[in-house]
């Protein structure tokens, strides 16, 4: 595709922004080129969507980490159906071709086994922009047990978290062979490439949970988590060697295979909404050690102002409590790329032994609490980092130890995943594996 048909996007990522220029110009005229496909998927009586969106899913690093936050993502985590090296070869190959073909604007590729009158593209999804849609897939430790004849291929710290004060984990959110994360700024298109890939799996592999979330970028900056306070300020920024240093895998004790990759770390966590809204604003900056409204660390003025850990007030206390969470973990690198999640009242979950909570002197300790013990809504906390002992381990180890918001969330679900690094067209990720 040639440079007049298209622009960069603003943030300089890998987005390519068809024009409308491109859509009627010579991309169009590049008949059977994936874009000029997905050009062509967009127009809706004639007329394009016009700004689409379309994020480039080869390259040597897999998409969905460095690019931009989408406004919508579902991950899928699955266990392979059999020991057979050759259903999760298979499996990923599958997925791999589906989505490419899908993160382009094109339909998804037909199984070879598809009988006639039958198809994979389902039409859900017909006439829409892809959405910046990313797709991205990881391996959890157990692809390396021995299963599949991988063992000597362990990435080295992929190994299942160690359990932390406070944990609550459900067997049912937690773990897996294989992790999909979907993100997109369209909530269809996110559910339909999860219906195409999910198509994918019978024979191969079984679901083992899915989790949804959602987060908004105010005025485009720094979204909110669902406690109001914005969440990834003190993220590090793609493409600069701060964050090559943090996310991407370039250790020489890591097998080669691995290089380019990078490790997910995936924490579902409930976070007490009702009992946080009762707390003066001034209580939650504490606990954060951030101001709600603007984000700025306490003893700070802007957003982005550093943290000054040592800073004192008038009356000789520290601005940024001692058990304040940015204090505990401040200056630990790693990528958070979390969505904010509210599945409402899950009855599933629903009981007094998975959200225990203390009612304030006086109330009736049989009130009908308005519903809230039974409200699953909070953080999917998802990290991605280069080593994880050193950097969502240690970090979770001084959290759990004395955050205080420990009174105030809970985690409920976890994972920890290997993300191989991107692939080259025609090829499955994960190739350099030889799975
Ligand atoms: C529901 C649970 C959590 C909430 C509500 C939460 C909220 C926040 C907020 C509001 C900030 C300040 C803004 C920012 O820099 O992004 C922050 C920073 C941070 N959080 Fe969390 N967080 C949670 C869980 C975790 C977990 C589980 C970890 C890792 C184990 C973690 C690691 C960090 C780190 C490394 C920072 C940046 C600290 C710095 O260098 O200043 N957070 N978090």
């Amino acid at each position: 595709m040639g440079e007049s048909t298209t622009e960069r996007s603003k943030n300089g990522d890998s987005t390519w922004r068809l024009s409308r220029r491109g859509l009627f110009g010579s991309a169009l005229a590049a008949a059977g080129a994936a874009t000029a496909g997905a050009a062509a998927g967009r127009m809706i009586d004639g007329e394009s969507t016009a700004d689409s969106g379309i994020e480039a899913f080869h390259g040597p690093r897999q998409a969905g980490i460095a690019t931009p936050a989408q406004s919508h993502a579902l991950f899928l985590s699955c266990d392979i159906a059999r020991p057979d090296r050759a259903a999760l070869r298979d499996l990923l190959a599958g997925w791999t071709a589906t989505a490419a073909a899908l993160a382009a604007g094109d339909p998804a590729p037909e199984k070879d086994d598809t009988p006639a009158g039958f198809s994979a593209h389902t039409d859900f999804a017909t006439g829409l922009d892809p959405a910046r849609l990313t797709v991205t897939f990881g391996l959890g430790p157990s692809v390396f047990d021995g299963r599949f004849g991988l063992a000597d291929r362990r990435p080295e710290h992929l190994h299942p978290l160690p359990e932390f004060a406070g944990d609550v984990l459900n067997p049912a959110w937690s773990g897996g062979d294989v992790l999909v994360q979907i993100c997109a700024d369209d909530m269809q298109i996110v559910s339909h490439t999860f219906r195409a890939l999910r198509a994918r799996m019978p024979g191969l592999a079984r679901m083992r949970w899915t989790q949804h979330g959602f987060l908004s970028r105010p005025g485009g900056g720094t979204p909110r988590n669902m406690f109001g306070h914005k969440d990834g300020t003190a993220n590090p920024h793609p493409g600069t060697p701060e964050f090559d240093r943090a996310v991407w895998v370039a250790s020489p004790d890591e097998p080669d295979w691995f290089h380019g990759g990078t490790y997910l770390v995936f924490r579902k966590i409930r976070m007490k909404t009702a009992e946080w809204d009762q707390l003066p604003i001034a209580e939650q900056n504490r606990i954060i050690g951030r101001r709600r409204d603007d984000g700025a660390p306490l003893g700070g003025h802007t957003e982005f102002d550093p943290i000054d850990v040592s800073a004192r007030s008038a009356n000789g206390d520290l601005e940024v409590p001692a058990d304040a969470h940015v204090r505990l973990v401040h200056g630990i690198p790693m990528l958070r790329r979390g969505y904010n999640y509210d599945y409402g009242i899950l009855l599933a979950n629903a009981s007094e032994s998975t959200h225990p909570h203390e009612h304030p002197a006086g109330t009736d300790p049989n009130h009908t609490h308005g519903g809230h013990n039974q409200l699953d809504a909070g953080l999917l906390f998802a990290a991605y980092m280069n080593n994880p002992p050193d950097q969502f381990i240690r970090a979770q180890h001084a959290l759990a130890a004395t955050d205080r918001l420990n009174g105030l969330i809970q985690h409920t679900g976890s994972g920890i995943f290997a993300i191989p690094p991107g692939a080259d067209p025609g090829e499955p990720v994960a190739v350099a594996l030889g799975a």
